[in-house]
Formats: structure tokens, C-alpha cells, sequence
């Protein structure tokens, strides 16, 4: 994907941010800072300001400048575990995951050098929740390896790795980061796929963590199905920390947007069978007594129906458009054509789930939702909206498969497939 991730010379988009840090917070160079031709270009203490980034993206230095700066007043072990106690303890959402402190005590474990320490203080100083996102989901990824029985070997993997594995968004552009709903162009989005390749370097090279720390950040995105990035790679082809970790992201991101992630959750796995494996979904599921008909935040039916009927609609016209492709590109025995075939089964798959959970019964032969979902009891509503989220982010990530896969074959490819890859891109 992102063929030469090279930690030298300096990175420019990661520069960036250290530059903007030391408007703010101050960094310093935490030793003398050479070029690869033994040339001091920073001499230990001096502010790294936007005064010195010329000099140090121009050359190439003795080593990365991820290992010689430091953040001023940055964070230490104990702040990181005295910040992860609190999160675990006012997460109300996720309470019934988070029913064992002990994973807090593997947090103190960590072992962090200077150099990881500046990362995670330069990936802090990007948002303004901070580390959040990276706590939860090293907890949330703790929680799970907890009650999967883990040993020790692979809690020690499973903190590191989750406590790391979106530091290589640190090489990304940030406008590509910032807004998670805009419409991505292929490049683009090849760049965002690159960071758990990216994430897997540093954590090796910079942070010194082991291979299984790497390999786990690597996967971090991947899905039991093989309809994750950046590899797609399939459940037997995973380590386990990798896997625990990529649902953990997926809790993770659904805490942040919803009132009740665990039991979205839920809905997710039996909605979308075989995206993660077996005994992680058994592990989850075992004494969480999730219940899909407690309180609900209240869902708004005219926008759930339009919601509904704008999806059926975008659904039939994938359907149109692969049929087109299929006619069009008739017996072609090459990568194209097994292109469309992994799009249609993909498709055929996602079709088959929202099927299987009956909200089509809501809707009339001309796709008008709004009465049968009006007399809905509120349960039913927050079902059904959930459902239509989960497949819209289906057939967005199917999308965006389709367009990696697509520019890698050839430019013709790209654009026989652009309409599809457009259609499928449903917000
Ligand atoms: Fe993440
Ligand atoms: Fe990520």
C-alpha cells in the first residue's frame, strides 16, 4: 500500500505536527540532532520551531527524529495510567465490559521509551480529546483479552499494540483526517489505509516494541471475512491481539457516537455474521445480558423511513450497476472481472443481512417506509436505525475495497468500475 515508509529522512506531515506542538507546548530536541553525514544541525535542548523545519526535512538524519525530541510537560507512564483509571471509571456506556480493574495493572506495564512517549504527546496535541481515543480502545481491547482468559504474554501484546495502533495517522495529511464523512478520492483514501503499515514501522523501529506488537497494530483494521484493509486477510490469517483489537475499535467507535454501544454492537454481529471471529463474539456476549429492549434514545421516524427508503433505493441501483459491469465485461477471465465477482459476492452478502432482519416488511412495493414504520413501537425504531447505519457503513467500506483494488489493476479499471464505486458509497 504504502510501498517505502521510511522513518529517514524526517516525514513531512509528521514534522508538521511537531512544529504546530512547539507553538503550544514547546519541544525540544532531546539530544544533539545529526545529519546522516555527521553535520549538527539541532543542538540538544534547542526549541524545535518552525525555524528548524527546512533544516530538518532537508537532510537526511543519523537517526529518526521520532527518537531525539521531547514534548514539554508531556506525558509519563503514571499520567497515562492515572488518565486510562479515570476513562475506566466514568465510562458509563461501557460498564458492563469493564467489570475487572484488573486490566488497569497491565497498563503500568507498558513499556514506554522517551521516543513513544513523544509520539503519543504529538498524537495528543492533534485532538482535543486527546489520547481518549487510544485509551479506550486499549481498554476496551484489555477487557476482551481479559475475558477470553488471555495470559500474560498476550495482554502485554494486546496494551501495547492497542495503546499504539493509530500513531501512523502521525504521517497522514491531517485534512484527510479530520473529517470522517467527507468524500475521499481513491489516492486519499490509500493514504488513511496506509497507517496501520505505517503504525506496525514505528511501533518496531521507534518504540522498540516486538514483532507481535507490530503484526497486531498491522491488523488492526483487518476483518475475520477478509473485507478489511490494508491487506483484506482472512480469520486464520490473523493473530489474535489483532483481531481482539479491531473489534475493539469497532466498540470504540461506537461509543463515541451512540448511547448504548454495546448493544449496537450486538446488533452489528448478528446483523453481519463473520466479520470477527467466533470466540471473540462468544467472549463478548457471555454475561454482558445485553438487552435490545431497555431504554432507547428516541429515533425520529420521518427520518428513519426516508433513511430507509433512500437505501433501498441506492441498493437497487448497486444491483443495476453490477449487472451493467457483468454484461459489459462479459467473459473476461482477468483481474477485472474477479474484481466484480468479490464485489458482487460482498454485495450478495450485505443484501442477504439486511434481508435477514425483516425491515424490508416496512416498506411498500415503491419504497415508501413511512407507514409501516409510524405505528413502530420506540424499540423497533432504534433497531431499524441501527440496521440502516450498520449497512450504509457496509457498503462505504465496499466502496472504498473496490477503489483501492480497482486503481491497482489500471487506470481503465479504475474508471469501468467508478460509477459502482460511487453508488456504493452511500452516507
Ligand atoms: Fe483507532
Ligand atoms: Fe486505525
Amino acid at each position: 500500500m504504502e510501498d517505502d515508509i521510511v522513518l529517514n529522512p524526517v516525514n513531512p506531515h509528521y514534522l508538521d505536527r511537531v512544529v504546530r506542538v512547539s507553538e503550544t507546548q514547546g519541544v525540544e530536541a532531546s539530544e544533539d540532532i545529526y545529519s546522516a553525514s555527521g553535520i549538527k544541525l539541532v543542538a540538544k535542548g534547542a526549541r524545535i520551531g518552525a525555524d528548524m523545519h527546512d533544516r530538518l526535512i532537508v537532510h537526511k538524519l543519523k537517526k529518526p527524529l521520532e527518537s531525539c525530541i521531547r514534548v514539554q510537560n508531556g506525558t509519563d507512564s503514571q499520567r497515562l495510567h492515572d488518565d486510562a483509571r479515570a476513562l475506566f471509571e466514568e465510562n458509563s456506556k461501557l460498564k458492563a465490559l469493564f467489570d475487572h480493574s484488573s486490566v488497569l495493572s497491565v497498563v503500568q506495564e507498558i513499556p514506554l521509551r522517551p521516543a513513544t512517549l513523544g509520539l503519543l504527546d504529538v498524537a495528543a496535541a492533534q485532538d482535543r480529546h486527546g489520547l481518549k481515543h487510544y485509551l479506550l480502545v486499549m481498554l476496551i481491547s484489555l477487557a476482551i483479552a481479559r475475558r477470553m482468559k488471555c495470559g500474560a504474554e498476550i495482554m502485554r501484546t494486546v496494551a501495547m499494540a492497542s495503546l499504539l495502533h493509530d500513531i501512523g495517522e502521525l504521517y497522514i495529511e491531517r485534512r484527510y483526517l479530520e473529517d470522517e464523512d467527507s468524500e475521499l478520492a481513491e489516492s486519499d483514501w490509500r493514504k488513511i489505509a496506509a497507517h496501520p503499515v505505517i503504525g506496525q514501522k514505528l511501533a518496531c523501529d521507534v518504540c522498540g516494541m516486538p514483532q507481535a506488537v507490530g503484526i497486531a497494530i498491522l491488523e488492526h483494521h483487518e476483518r475475520a471475512s477478509g473485507g478489511g484493509y490494508p491487506r483484506g486477510l482472512t480469520a486464520g490469517q490473523l493473530s489474535l491481539p489483532g483481531q481482539i483489537i479491531s473489534i475493539a475499535e469497532m466498540i470504540a467507535a461506537l461509543s463515541e457516537h451512540y448511547d448504548r454501544p454495546l448493544e449496537r454492537m450486538a446488533l452489528v454481529v448478528k446483523l453481519v455474521p463473520g466479520e470477527y471471529g467466533p470466540e471473540l463474539i462468544a467472549a463478548l456476549s457471555a454475561g454482558l445480558e445485553l438487552d435490545m429492549l431497555g431504554e432507547e434514545t428516541p429515533v425520529p421516524v420521518e427520518l428513519t423511513s426516508m433513511m430507509l427508503s433512500t437505501l433501498f433505493e441506492r441498493i437497487e441501483s448497486v444491483r443495476h450497476l453490477i449487472n451493467a459491469c457483468q454484461r459489459t465485461s462479459g467473459q473476461d477471465a482477468g483481474e477485472t472481472r474477479a474484481m466484480l465477482d468479490r464485489v458482487k459476492r460482498r454485495f450478495t452478502h450485505i443484501q442477504q443481512a439486511l434481508m435477514s432482519t425483516g425491515v424490508g416488511m416496512y416498506c411498500s412495493a415503491d419504497g415508501d417506509c413511512s407507514v409501516g414504520l409510524n405505528q413502530a413501537p420506540a424499540s423497533l425504531l432504534y433497531e431499524v436505525d441501527a440496521i440502516q447505519n450498520e449497512i450504509r457503513w457496509q457498503m462505504r467500506a465496499l466502496s472504498r475495497d473496490l477503489q483501492v483494488r480497482a486503481a491497482l489493476v489500471s487506470p481503465a479499471a479504475a474508471l469501468a468500475f467508478s460509477e459502482l464505486v460511487e453508488a456504493l458509497d452511500v452516507q
